[in-house]
């Protein structure tokens, strides 16, 4: 294991093994750190790991060019981000799909009943579902092993959390271990809150010490729990409702109403306006009766949560993306406020869309402070004629940002006039067109457009990309706008520039070195992540997952992509054919590829970074891991959907047509063009009832 310190004598190396071995020990040094510092946990003896900086140190001396930006001869002892330590969640902590109508309630349930065939093939089938109130605080996952609460984890970016056991050992009501006969291993999720009255009696004290008042409740819990000083949080009254659960040894319950039981038998706090419904209209009850009750509740609620009741029903719903299909939220109405705009200005957007933004006379919408109100596009300001001096109704729901839902008319001043969307960028001047079809305006100016660039660069470090702790959209902009970052490689490359760093305001030794570590720490970066985060058009996150799943190393996905830029190559008939990717989004993506300076950004990227291959879910036993699998004709013991995520969870890629990439064709009844082709191709042609047998279901 340890290549670093033994191989070749220094003297002997060439160029290209040393900077090999310099990226090489810089891994496996950076790991040793944080198994020591941070984890406590030793991997090597002190004597093996002086010898690793040793050679790392004789290496640097004998190529000084090729000492990199986060070589450990550039720190000393720990790299452990600062703030808190990351905990691993054993089950990803993943968030819900939104509906706003009773209509996508219904077909809501509908999708439900069409992916459990058995549930199509027979309306009589109960479909019983479990609505709760959506507690708007911050979700938690505690582990409990064997009965005992071993760690506390925010949920982070859903598959790494914080650790924050420290703080939730102050809350009054926390359950320590569970009591009677518990599993070996059992995460249990729910959300923590702080109370109205709390949030009030703290915002009084904050404003008597004069430091800052909160906004809502929520940030004031989530500002209360994620506290390094855990004596902060000790006198803030957190509370939790329980109401899932993540990873488990054994299964906890058949059905959710029972877990839910379960849950108040171990000492948890549920919510008690949970209620078992039968369908649509006791759902729909139900909403109605807690939002009527909102306000008269002691805690926020943004809307209901409705989920599947029976557990294996949730099993082989599963997932899509990073939301159940299981559950759903269906968040109350907006809160909506009036005020006055003083002005529309243009946002340009990442991928150089004309956003018009109403400045409004500050006006307070269910608790917070709201300024500025999107407009959306050209149509939709024209369509509401939304004018300059007009007096405007604003909403606000939840974490969306602030729309303008009308003018009021009879409050129009005099000589008021009608918004003209500009036809040049505001920002670069190049000229904004709107392709037919379209409703946005987009700046030509690509990457020579200021604002574009600082908005591809804020989204690179955004949530789902690279997350770089420390590193916001804020600082982003303003090394963007000073020259100190123009290109996304040149992130990585900011440990080089630590004098200029220093020289800004609010900058110290420690900040500056916080930060170089927390770049360090997202150098490796997964497929997915590292795709996300080039903000390509259409590109999110389920897409960049689809690419990377599809191409699996970096190198493959662009020697593909680059090949795909001839919508009649071989290349593109692939990419075409990712079930998922549709000829739209596979323009998109070409045209990225198509620019010289995207790939040249790109090729510098991966000498910075250290991008892992797509990791296929652990399921390497199964017989159809990593093979192409096309569904045709109608399948009688499980709908398309459920065939589908299957196959998936079984590490297989599903595609939507036939090709010489297909292994196998599986065709229910009525079978067309598909079957016959997979006869033409030589590929292995499966009836449902083969499949079944192969994935060991029959
Ligand atoms: S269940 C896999 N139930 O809403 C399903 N979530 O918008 C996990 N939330 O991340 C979530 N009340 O933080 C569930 N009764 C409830 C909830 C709830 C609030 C939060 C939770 C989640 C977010 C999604």
């Amino acid at each position: 294991m340890n290549t670093g310190a033994g191989g070749i004598p220094v003297d002997a190396l060439n160029k290209m093994e040393a900077a090999f071995e310099l990226a090489d020990l810089a891994a496996q040094i950076t790991k040793h750190d944080q198994a020591y510092h941070r984890d406590d946990s030793p991997e090597i003896s002190d004597a093996d790991y002086d010898a690793l900086r040793a050679r790392n140190g004789a290496i640097e001396a004998r190529f000084p060019g090729l000492v990199r930006a986060d070589s450990p001869s550039k720190r000393v002892g720990s790299t452990a981000a600062a703030g808190f330590t990351k905990i691993r969640h054993a089950q990803a902590m993943l968030s819900l799909g939104n509906v706003f109508s009773e209509d996508e309630l219904a077909d809501f349930l509908t999708g439900i009943r069409r992916f459990l065939k058995e549930l199509a093939d027979d309306e009589t089938i109960p479909l019983e579902m479990v609505a709760e109130p959506k507690i708007d605080g911050l979700s938690l996952s505690l582990r409990y092993e064997s009965g005992a609460l071993v760690s506390a984890a925010t949920r982070g970016d859903g598959a790494v959390g914080e650790d924050v056991t420290k703080n939730v050992m102050t809350f009054k009501d926390l359950v320590t271990r569970l009591p009677g006969e518990a599993p070996d291993l059992v995460e249990i999720r729910g959300e923590v809150y702080l109370s109205k009255a709390d949030f009030q009696a703290l915002n009084v004290r904050q404003a008597e010490a004069g430091i800052k008042i909160f906004a809502n409740p929520r940030n004031a819990a989530a500002g209360s729990l994620r506290q390094l000083d855990t004596s902060i949080t000790a006198g803030r009254p957190l509370k939790m409702f329980a109401y899932a659960w993540g990873a488990t040894s054994e299964p906890i319950a058949e059905n959710h109403w029972q877990f839910l039981d379960q849950l108040k038998t171990w000492g948890f706090q549920t919510n008690d306006r949970t209620r078992l419904c039968a369908g649509l209209e006791d759902m729909l009850e139900a909403y109605t009766a807690v939002n009527d009750a909102r306000a008269s509740l002691d805690y926020d609620i943004d809307g209901m949560v409705y989920k599947v009741n029976r557990i294996d029903w949730q099993e082989r719903l599963g997932f899509v993306s990073r939301a159940p299909r299981w559950a759903v939220a269906y968040k109350f109405p907006a809160e909506q406020a009036v005020t006055v705009v003083n002005d529309i200005e243009i946002q340009v957007g990442r991928t150089g869309s004309l956003t018009p933004v109403a400045k409004l006379e500050p006006v307070t919408v269910g608790g917070v402070v709201v300024s500025n109100a999107t407009l959306h596009n050209e149509d939709e300001i024209a369509r509401k004629d939304v004018r300059v001096g007009d007096t405007v109704v604003v909403q606000r729901a939840g974490d969306v940002i602030p729309q303008v839902v009308e003018v009021v008319a009879d409050k129009r001043p005099k000589n008021t006039q009608a918004f003209q969307m500009p036809d040049t960028c505001p920002e670069c001047g190049s000229p904004a067109v709107r392709s037919e079809g379209e409703v946005a305006r987009r700046c030509t100016g690509g990457y020579t457009c200021p604002a574009q660039a600082a908005e591809k660069l804020k989204h690179f470090v955004s949530r789902g990309a690279f997350d770089i702790e420390g590193l916001g959209a804020k600082h982003i902009a303003d090394f963007f706008e000073d020259g100190i970052i123009e290109t996304e490689a040149d992130i990585f490359r900011l440990g080089e520039k630590r004098d200029a760093l220093l020289e800004r305001e609010g900058w110290g030794d420690l900040s500056v070195d916080n930060l170089i570590a927390a770049i360090d720490a997202r150098r490796a970066v997964p497929l997915e992540r590292l795709i996300y985060a080039l903000g390509i058009r259409q590109v999110g996150q389920a897409t960049a997952r689809l690419l990377a799943k599809t191409y699996g190393s970096l190198s493959a996905w662009m020697a593909a992509m680059i090949a795909a830029k001839d919508p009649e190559s071989e290349a593109y008939q692939e990419l075409t054919n990712v079930d998922g990717i549709g000829p739209s989004v596979a323009e998109d993506v070409a045209a990225y590829f198509a620019h010289a300076r995207n790939l040249g950004v790109l090729e510098d990227l991966g000498t910075q970074l250290d991008v892992a291959n797509f990791e296929t879910p652990d399921e390497t036993d199964s017989p159809v891991a990593g093979k192409t699998i096309v569904f045709t004709g109608s399948l009688e013991r499980m709908s398309r959907g459920e065939a589908k995520a299957k196959a998936e969870a079984l590490g297989a890629k599903v595609a939507g047509s036939v090709s010489k990439k297909t292994d196998y064709v599986v065709v229910g009844a009525d079978a067309g063009s598909k079957a016959k082709k997979a006869a033409e191709v030589g590929v292995d042609v499966l009836s449902e009832d083969e499949w079944r047998t192969l994935i060991g279901e029959a």
